[in-house]
């Protein structure tokens, strides 16, 4: 018996190795959940078209990995940033599996760091409309099949520089700020109809953006990523940056039966660490 055995889970972002959104889908599916898990399998439009992002195949693994365990997945193609796409999925998730019980808004995009002068208006409206509309409309689209099984949670991802607004994160940290109001004014709205939606706070965490971030770091430092991860690393009284699993394991508490009394929350996830000390 699973913690989350016939519950309904929506995970976006999960299309990239070693993401949390995939650990997050593989937490879930171990606990019972069925998974619907997607990303934006294309590029960014224009100059952004370097940033790195999640692809279908990656998907179609994590899919493989969640029914060798015996459970139920599907994958769909979509941006977040379009209405119609997350519709489509919510649709074709009700379609395949009845109900919606849990909605995990991972998605993010850093396209919008580094020195303030540099970023550009294309990078601020992208970062804005991936990580602040993206995550406004997947609950836009998922609440009301929430009020129909009279319920759900909804896990939505900021990070520690929605808490502290770091140095050079000009544009990711305001929209991981407004994460975090979000959060607090709907969960306020409908924790009385029994949907609790908080969110959580990771500081470094050893994904496939987390080691983009060493990359930048060792850019801005003159230094190797080898060596911006040690110094990052040094900031961390746990001692070893955290994994995907890691956050997982927190944000299915807060999916689970054990966070029952948990409501509008910015929960930091750092080893210890400085909220922000890179
Ligand atoms: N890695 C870290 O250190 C860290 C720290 C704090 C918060 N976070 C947040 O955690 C979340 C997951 O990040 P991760 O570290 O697993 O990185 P990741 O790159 O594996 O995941 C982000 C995913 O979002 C997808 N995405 C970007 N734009 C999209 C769009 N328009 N539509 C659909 N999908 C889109 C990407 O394709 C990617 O797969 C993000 O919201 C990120 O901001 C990460």
């Amino acid at each position: 018996m699973g913690t989350l055995d016939g519950k309904v889970a929506i995970i976006t972002g999960v299309g990239r190795p070693d993401g949390i959104g995939e650990a997050t889908a593989l937490k879930m599916a171990e606990e019972g959940a069925s998974v619907v898990i997607s990303d934006i399998c294309r590029t960014y439009e224009g100059d952004m078209s370097w940033y790195p992002l999640g692809g279908w195949e990656y998907l179609e693994s994590v899919v493989k990995k969640i029914e060798d365990m015996g459970k139920k997945a599907r994958a769909f193609k979509v941006d977040i940033t379009k209405k119609d796409e997350i519709e489509e999925m919510v649709k074709e998730t009700v379609k395949a599996f009845n109900r919606i019980d849990i909605l995990v808004n991972n998605a993010g995009s850093g396209v919008g760091v580094g020195p303030f002068l540099d970023i550009t208006e294309a990078a601020w409206d992208k970062t804005m409309e991936v990580n602040v509309k993206g995550t406004f409309f997947c609950m836009r689209a998922v609440i009301p099949e929430m009020l129909k099984v009279g319920g759900g949670r909804i896990i939505n991802l900021s990070s520690t520089a929605g808490l502290m607004g770091p140095a050079e994160y000009g544009a990711y940290s305001p929209s991981k700020f407004a994460i975090i109001g979000m959060t607090q004014t709907v969960a306020l709205e409908y924790a009385p109809k029994n949907i609790l939606i908080n969110a959580v706070c990771p500081h470094f965490v050893e994904t496939s953006m987390g080691r983009d971030e060493y990359q930048y770091i060792a850019m801005l430092n003159d230094i190797t990523p080898e060596e911006a991860r040690e110094k990052s690393i040094k900031t961390i009284p746990i001692g070893r940056p955290a994994t995907g699993r890691d956050i997982a394991d927190v944000i299915y508490f807060l999916a689970s039966p054990l966070g029952s009394y948990m409501v509008g929350q910015a929960v930091p996830i750092t080893g210890g660490g400085e909220l922000w000390s890179p």
